[in-house]
């Protein structure tokens, strides 16, 4: 039997990857071995790619080249890791994938969607997810999370995480449209309080409205 394909978005900060393991856990104690992949990244070329996307800056790729860097990490991802895992009836669960592009080249970077959506559809080869996870949190909570972050890491933010407020407002936009258009696959999670009331929703959208057939 075909695996399912479960992805995680937000925007910055939302605590997709503490819930991400948490999936893997639980599933896994029901006896469904869980590939755990994020992207940009997953295999080594992807994950070379996304060093490029994140730190390089002596020549900062423009938002189109920035856009088929992404996608070439799908690309590899998709046909290396995820097809053969939902193939030998794993479950892969995925911190970010098409909507993140969609979001923030798309809604983020002004890059045309229709255009996007086409590329995007070539590199992931047609593999659409089974269930999406939509993390939010308000404006002003994001932004409180986004600076704890930049301080807990003592590190200057990445290019995404310092990108403006008015960026990160018109992710929100675009992860909102992602939501309304597609509202069977995209279920939001209010991702505002903490990581175990946060769990309980996620488990909740999972397991007690059995979105699968367990
Ligand atoms: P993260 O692993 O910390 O979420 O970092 C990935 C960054 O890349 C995050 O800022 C979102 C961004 N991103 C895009 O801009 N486009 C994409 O298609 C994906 C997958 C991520």
């Amino acid at each position: 039997m075909q695996g399912k394909f479960i992805t995680l978005e937000g925007g910055e900060g939302v605590g997709k990857s503490t819930q991400a393991r948490r999936i893997k856990e639980e599933l896994g104690r029901r006896g469904i071995e869980v590939v755990l992949v994020r992207e940009p990244g997953g295999t080594p070329l992807a994950e070379e790619i996304r060093r490029l996307l994140k730190d390089y800056a002596d020549d900062a790729p423009n938002a189109r080249a920035e856009l088929l860097l992404f996608l070439a990490s799908r690309a590899q991802l998709v046909e290396n890791v995820v097809k053969p895992a939902l193939a030998a009836g794993k479950w892969v669960v995925c911190d970010r994938f098409s909507d993140s592009t969609i979001a923030y080249q798309g809604y983020g970077r002004g890059l045309d969607v229709d255009a996007i959506r086409r590329l995007d559809a070539f590199a992931r080869g047609g593999l659409s997810p089974d269930l999406t996870l939509l993390f939010t949190v308000d404006a002003q909570e994001a932004l409180r999370r986004r600076r704890g972050r930049e301080i807990a890491t003592a590190t200057s933010a990445d290019r995404f995480e310092s990108a403006g407020d008015d960026f990160h407002a018109r992710l929100e936009r675009g992860f909102d449209a992602i939501a309304a258009a597609e509202p069977e696959r995209v279920k939001r999670i209010d991702a505002s309080g903490s990581p175990d009331d946060v769990w309980a929703k996620v488990a909740k959208e999972i397991f007690d409205l059995r979105f699968f057939d367990f």
